[in-house]
């Protein structure tokens, strides 16, 4: 897919050269936005295929403007691509380390990404160089690089991205905030400077800070999203709407609109992984963090309670039923099916005797034999989805599924239903295509 132009970045006073390790959902936008700031990247990324395909300027993951991101830095000969990360850092003056920290069996983060790719670098690196943890790390993690690379001549510094997948490329031009965390001033204020004026706020403080303020965002916003799933599950109780709530809600400048929509549960690659972290992170350390552990706890009964919808949606029983699923991603505009609410609801669904046809415009047949897609059978479209299904489970809010032919899916069910679980569609207009509709947090 090929998406818009972004908006092309203002330059840093002067050009770098920075090195950025791993080409991933992180790795990708910060060396396309470094180099739209003038500065001159070399991107390292070990496995073949996605090398291969960046080279030939495909997009190894769906993220919208990052194609054109990317070939305005190739285009102005500001970003190149190798397979090996110490011969990339040669001759930089900054590493980002983009490295994945996926969740370990007990919980907390796994640095062996990290580590690595700390290790190999070490050796190679030009004195004085930089090098900036961007991954998602446990606090300690700076010091733990800072021992891997076992060089004085080498400062190793915390900048925890925010992005979101799917507006990375806007997130990295037009950050709120951007945090450094360093014990060494010069090292702080180069890295801040790196990013050139954005007009965002700069928060420079020590490495322990820095890492912990990751953690806390992503908590934070998992923790508001969970509460607001719980009083969607108190409007449904008392006969409430929860849209109207929120805007009761969101105008108070102190609690805002962002981040309280209802919804199947929150899912992706950060937030069920770096809420656990923080727990276990607080347990290491002699505190027991109870607030997360109950979002942690709330969210997981939303899955319940979405399973529980299509149940009751079906006749009382999912067994033997055939259900048609929309949307397979953790949201919209990404690719990305890492602890994604609507796979997880759809495996409760098989497991309990249903027959699943799923819809996602990320997903292909070819997909089918993916772990998390046990069970599914794919199809090419919406409509197709619906052939025989007692009810449809809209989990993911792609905007298209607002305007499917809703005539031709009522056809193909005897008693057309519908459970949206992300409220995207408008309940008045579907009750009047003849189907019984369901949403969250409200009647
Ligand atoms: C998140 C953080 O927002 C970002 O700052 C961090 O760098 C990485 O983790 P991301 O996981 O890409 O980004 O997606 P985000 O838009 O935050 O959504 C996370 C989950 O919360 C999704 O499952 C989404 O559907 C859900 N969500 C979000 C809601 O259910 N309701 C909301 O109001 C917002």
């Amino acid at each position: 897919m090929t998406s818009k132009q972004p908006k092309t970045a203002k330059p840093a006073a002067e050009a770098r050269r920075v090195c950025v390790i791993g080409a991933g959902y992180v790795g990708l936008p910060t060396a396309g936005v470094l180099s739209t700031r003038g500065h001159d990247v070399v991107l390292a990324e070990r496995d073949e295929r996605r090398l291969n395909m960046l080279l030939a300027g495909e997009m190894p993951i769906f993220e919208p403007g990052l194609d054109v991101l990317l070939a305005e830095g190739r285009a102005a000969g500001r970003l190149r691509y190798m397979p090996s990360a110490a011969e990339a850092v040669q001759g930089c003056e900054f590493v980002f380390l983009c490295v994945p920290t996926p969740q370990g069996d007990d919980g907390a983060a796994d640095l062996s990404y990290v580590e690595s790719a700390a290790a190999e670098i070490g050796p190679f690196l030009e004195p004085g160089t930089i090098v900036i943890n961007k991954s998602t790390v446990p606090v300690g993690t700076v010091n733990l690089v800072e021992r891997t690379i076992g060089r004085s001549d080498i400062a190793v510094v915390s900048n925890p991205e925010f992005l979101r997948e799917g507006t990375a490329v806007t997130d990295s031009l037009h950050p709120d905030r951007i945090v450094v965390g360093s014990t060494d001033v010069r090292a702080a204020t180069a890295v801040a400077e790196l990013f050139g004026s954005t007009g965002a706020a700069m928060v420079i403080t020590d490495p322990t800070t820095a890492e912990t303020i990751k953690y806390a965002s992503n908590a934070f916003l998992a923790t508001k999203i969970s509460f607001i799933n719980a009083m969607a599950a108190l409007c449904e109780a008392v006969g409430a709407d929860v849209r109207d709530l929120v805007l009761g809600l969101g105008f108070d400048k102190r609690i805002g609109f962002e981040f309280l929509r209802p919804g199947p549960g929150w899912g992706g690659s950060c937030f069920p992984k770096d809420t656990s972290a923080l727990v276990h992170i607080g347990m290491e350390h002699g505190y027991d963090f109870g607030l997360l552990r109950g979002a942690i706890a709330c969210n997981d009964e939303q899955i319940e309670r979405m399973v529980h919808k299509l149940e009751v949606a079906a006749g009382g029983s999912l067994d033997g039923k055939t259900i048609g699923i929309w949307g397979l991603t953790f949201k919209a505009d990404t690719d990305d099916r890492r602890n994604s609410p609507a796979t997880a609801i759809t495996a409760k669904v098989v497991e309990r005797g249903a027959t699943v046809r799923a819809y996602d415009p990320t997903v292909s047949a070819n997909d089918a034999n993916s772990p998390d897609l046990a069970g599914v059978e794919i199809v090419a479209d919406p409509v197709e989805a619906a052939r025989g299904a007692a009810v449809i489970g809209l989990l993911t809010e792609w905007q298209e599924f607002r305007w499917v032919d809703f005539d031709a899916v009522a056809a193909l069910m005897a008693a057309p239903s519908i459970v949206d679980a992300r409220n995207l569609l408008d309940p008045e207009a579907i009750r009047r295509q003849g189907f019984t509709y369901v949403g969250v947090g409200r009647t």
